[in-house]
């Protein structure tokens, strides 16, 4: 089950967190990994440790928000592995600040990194997924990183949910397309509850600021509580679910969302 022998795949934002994990999880399934990242050395150790772990990896710097960083990251992955079967659109960043709060460039960087970043990324890859698309027996696959963000409001978040919402239809509506032009790409999202990442402490941090306090330990158990299954999830229990919708065992899968939550989005 969700083996991945022989399959390419690029994670973007993969140096550390959900997108480092997957990218493990997915060398130790086969495959070999592209690994893009504006955190050099971080991008270059986890590539490294893959590496030292028996698996085949590249890192490569890429900053979603750049056309030209696209074309330029993808082409060394297929100068290094002969081709592309999976994008893993994961680079993402956090704002947890209220519509009156945040700035319009803070607004700016929300949409240029989690939205034009998997725009870009969608658009860099297609013609190279396409191409693997047409001999592998359920075709290629893109999985976009979404969020509960993108299925339900959220009190303290609602520009971040909002460029979470877009990657949800984005997702429908790329596997809508893709399909309707015979392209063999299949494209779904994974939504996750909170993650106790990087980004997880950060949404502790700001949401903390946003009650006007510095106690994290209050909103990491604020979290933790719109968490039935009671505890927050870690990166390993996206990275599964990423694995399975990239590998061949979700073949029948496009268009769909599959949620990773602990129950969050359940009440
Ligand atoms: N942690 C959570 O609670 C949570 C919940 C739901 C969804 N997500 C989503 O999952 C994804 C991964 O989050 P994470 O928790 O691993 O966060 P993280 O902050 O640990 O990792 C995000 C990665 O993206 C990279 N990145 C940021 N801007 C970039 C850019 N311009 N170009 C290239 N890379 C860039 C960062 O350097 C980092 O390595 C994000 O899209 C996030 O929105 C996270």
């Amino acid at each position: 089950m969700n083996r991945l022998d022989g399959k390419v795949a690029f994670l973007s934002g993969a140096a550390r967190g959900i997108g480092g994990e997957t990218a493990r999880l997915m060398a130790q399934a086969g495959a070999k990994v592209a690994i893009g990242d504006v955190l050099d050395e971080r991008g270059r150790q986890t590539a490294r440790e893959i590496e030292a772990a028996g698996g085949e990896a590249l890192y490569v710097s890429l900053d979603v928000t750049q056309e030209a960083s696209w074309t330029a990251a993808l082409a060394a992955t297929l100068k290094k592995f002969g081709g592309l079967d999976i994008l893993v659109n994961n680079a993402g960043i956090f704002n947890g600040k209220g519509v009156e709060d945040a700035t319009l460039d803070e607004w700016h960087r929300l949409v240029a990194v989690n939205l034009t970043g998997v725009v870009l990324g969608t658009r860099a890859a297609l013609p190279h997924l396409r191409e693997r698309g047409q001999t592998s027996p359920h075709g290629s696959a893109i999985v976009n990183l979404a969020s509960v963000a993108g299925l339900v409001g959220s009190q303290l978040d609602p520009l971040y949910s909002l460029t979470k919402g877009g990657v949800t239809l984005f997702t429908k509506s790329t596997a809508l397309e893709f399909g309707r032009k015979g392209y063999r790409i299949r494209v779904n999202s994974i939504h996750p509850g909170v993650i106790d990442t990087d980004m997880g402490q950060q949404t502790f941090a700001m949401r903390a600021q946003a009650l006007g306090t510095n106690d994290t330990t209050a909103t990491r158990k604020t979290s933790l509580a719109m968490h039935p299954i009671g505890r927050l999830g870690e990166a390993e229990d996206i990275a599964k679910g990423i694995v399975f919708l990239a590998s061949d065992d979700a073949g029948f899968m496009t268009g769909s969302g599959l949620v990773v939550d602990g129950g969050y989005t359940a009440q």
